[in-house]
């Protein structure tokens, strides 16, 4: 299957990727968490990046990264071969230029599109309490899905830490980047016929069945 996740920050693309991955066979890529590996360990990738993060702000401000630069990782790690059977694609296409650039790119039909749609006042408290692993990139909630110990990850025993872009300030303006620039891409999608509508708001596991009754159909 070739699948694209899209809905805002907080909506829990993220949170079903791994469930989905693993039930179907599938690569997951994340255009956030690969920005913010290869800003981290320096790669020249992510000394490109983070020079286009830091003229737009990228984590102060929540603006987006150029869309050639995203499309240019995407088409790297579409080629690894864990993705020839399908893929996930989580927060990517974020623009309808990326949309458009990938179709020509790669040339792969899209299966479905889900469409995580939530209401904007939920999110702010789903962001702010979010607490991540960073190597396994597993998520946590201090309310909805704490750890065992709070602060440290159930699996490793290592510390947990929060995004610098996880704040109530930039929430603002990645919402505003989302209705912006990515709500068309839903549009686009539509056109196609192959946007399934999902009530992010309900707890994790009504919103997995949701998705699996979207990619069964
Ligand atoms: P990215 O990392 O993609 O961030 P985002 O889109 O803002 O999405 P999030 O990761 O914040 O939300 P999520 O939906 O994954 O939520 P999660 O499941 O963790 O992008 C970061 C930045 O990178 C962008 O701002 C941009 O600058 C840049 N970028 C990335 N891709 C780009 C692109 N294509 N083009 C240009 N720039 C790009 O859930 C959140 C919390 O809620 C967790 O704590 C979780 O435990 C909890 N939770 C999840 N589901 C539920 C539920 N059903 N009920 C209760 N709690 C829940
Ligand atoms: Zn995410």
């Amino acid at each position: 299957k070739r699948l694209i996740l899209v809905g805002p920050p907080g909506s829990g693309k993220g949170t079903q990727s791994p469930i989905i991955k693993d039930e179907y066979c599938l690569c997951h890529l994340a255009t956030g968490d690969m920005l913010r590996a290869a800003v981290a360990a320096k790669t020249p990738l992510g000394i490109k990046a983070k020079e286009a993060m830091d003229k737009v702000g990228f984590f102060y401000i929540g603006e987006l990264v150029s869309d050639d630069l995203v499309v240019g990782i995407i088409d790297e790690a579409m080629k690894k071969p864990s993705c020839q059977k399908g893929f996930i694609l989580d927060g990517f296409p974020r623009t309808e230029v990326q949309a458009q650039k990938m179709l020509e790119k790669q040339g792969k039909k899209v299966d479905k599109v889900l469409n995580f749609a939530i209401d904007d006042a939920v999110l702010e408290e789903r962001i702010t309490g979010r607490w991540i692993h960073p190597l396994s990139g597993r998520t946590y909630h201090t309310k909805f899905a704490p750890p065992k110990v709070p602060g440290v990850d159930d699996v490793t025993g290592e510390p947990l830490i929060q995004r610098k872009d996880d704040t109530a300030a930039v929430l603002k303006s990645r919402l505003e980047a989302f209705h912006k620039q990515t709500e068309p891409v839903i549009d686009y999608y539509s056109k196609k016929g192959i946007v399934a509508q999902l009530h992010a708001e309900k707890p994790p596991q009504e919103v997995t069945s949701e998705v699996q009754k979207a990619l069964s159909a």
